[in-house]
């Protein structure tokens, strides 16, 4: 029989109330099949400055090191805004993990159940069978790292603060394999957005993919979008995409969007990716909701779980092999807001359970 090593990073807000949820569920999931679950569980982000001093340990890491995959929570909130700019959660832990195991390819599906279109912002008429797109979105380049990136004072005292977006094309060109392959399991057709009537990095962006896709994959239907237009016809018709593709800051922010769209920022699961394998010879990855601790809403008990219960199935799926399980747990997701059990966010006049009710329903239904 198999068992599953994997780290499980809480982190703060709702990261230990919907992690609560998720281990549950893919426990529950797993059983029937003789898996076990041999996880160990560490500190990151604000949790682990109170605790150790810094946001990500060094035990943290050697953790995430020994396993064959990193479940993890959100990290940040308003205890920790106050420390240096570097030395919070989100700057200090999360980034940090995302390039220590150069997880350069973020993947967030835009799955919206059929079941659930009611809580979708859009007219149902626009999306009547719901909405299947996924974003691939470059995580350990562009703006988020380029150097330099610093805040100086000039001659005349005032502060200039200065953040560099730089791409290289083999930065480019290995995220655009991702996109490719996504592509290539789905509708076989890549948007690569960016806004290259404006930046220098775009051009290269465009001109490399253009390139790679014109030579690797002829197959593929390729189509460029500047990043506003992209943003204005993800609201309009979303299902006109198949794979989005995009640098590091485009895909963060399109990707809050296409969760809204999608229902809610409770819906939306991810996968960090890099090229290393795992003891299973599956990919090494990192799963973590799309959305952060919600601190309006954190420690109450009603926070969605779904987020954080999909990205442990894309565990499953992607460092595991275990597709059909994924699948199963996401037909429970399904069933379960089908019937009307749902947590506030996804709610809308129905009625509002919440976290560990959820939980409950998902585990019935597997
Ligand atoms: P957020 O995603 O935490 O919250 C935005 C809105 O979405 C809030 O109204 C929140 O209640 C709602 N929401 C998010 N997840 C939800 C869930 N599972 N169920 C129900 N509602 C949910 O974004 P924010 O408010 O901009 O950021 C809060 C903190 O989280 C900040 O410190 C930010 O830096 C951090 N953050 C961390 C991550 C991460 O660790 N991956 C991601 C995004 C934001
Ligand atoms: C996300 C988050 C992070 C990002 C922040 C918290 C650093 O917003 O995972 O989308 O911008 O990548
Ligand atoms: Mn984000």
């Amino acid at each position: 029989s198999k068992t599953l090593k994997f780290a499980v990073l809480p982190g703060d807000g709702i990261g230990p109330e919907v992690m609560n949820v998720a281990l549950k569920v893919l426990e529950a999931a797993t059983k029937p099949s003789g898996i076990t679950l041999e996880y160990e569980s560490a500190d990151v982000g604000g949790i682990a400055i109170d605790n150790h001093g810094v946001a990500l340990p060094d035990s943290t890491l050697d953790v995430c090191k020994a396993s064959d995959a990193i479940l993890f929570g959100s990290v940040g909130g308003p205890k920790w805004e106050n420390l240096p700019p570097k030395e919070q959660p989100e700057r200090a832990a999360l980034l940090p993990i995302r390039k220590a195991f150069s997880l350069f390819a973020n993947v967030r599906p835009g799955l919206l159940f059929k079941e659930l279109v009611d809580a979708s912002p859009l007219k149902t008429e626009r999306i009547p069978d719901g909405i299947d797109i996924v974003c691939i979105r470059e995580l350990t380049g562009g703006i988020y790292f380029g150097q330099p990136k610093e805040t100086r004072e000039l001659e005349n005292g005032e502060l200039e603060a200065i953040d560099t977006m730089v791409y290289k094309t083999s930065e480019i060109e290995r995220i655009a394999e991702v996109a490719a392959q996504t592509a290539l399991g789905r509708g076989k057709r890549v948007c690569s957005v960016d806004k290259a009537n404006v930046l220098e990095t775009s051009v290269l962006w465009r001109k490399t993919v253009t390139a790679f896709f014109e030579e690797k994959y002829p197959e593929l239907e390729l189509s460029h979008m500047y990043v506003d237009n992209a943003a204005m016809q993800l609201a309009r018709d979303p299902n006109q995409f198949d794979v989005l593709f995009t640098e590091n800051m485009f895909g963060d922010i399109l990707s809050d969007e296409m969760a809204v769209i999608c229902g809610s920022m409770g819906m939306m699961s991810s996968a960090s990716l890099g090229t290393a394998k795992n003891g299973h010879g599956q990919p090494f990855g990192l799963y973590e909701p799309a959305g952060g601790t919600a601190p309006d809403i954190a420690g109450q008990g009603v926070a969605n779980p779904c987020a954080q219960v999909l990205s442990g199935a894309m565990m499953l799926r992607f460092s595991f092999g275990l597709g059909d399980i994924a699948d199963r747990i996401e037909a429970a997701i399904k069933s379960a807001v089908q019937n009307d059990i749902r947590t506030g966010d996804i709610a809308f006049g129905k009625k509002a359970i919440g976290t560990e009710a959820m939980c409950d329903a998902i585990i019935e239904r597997l």
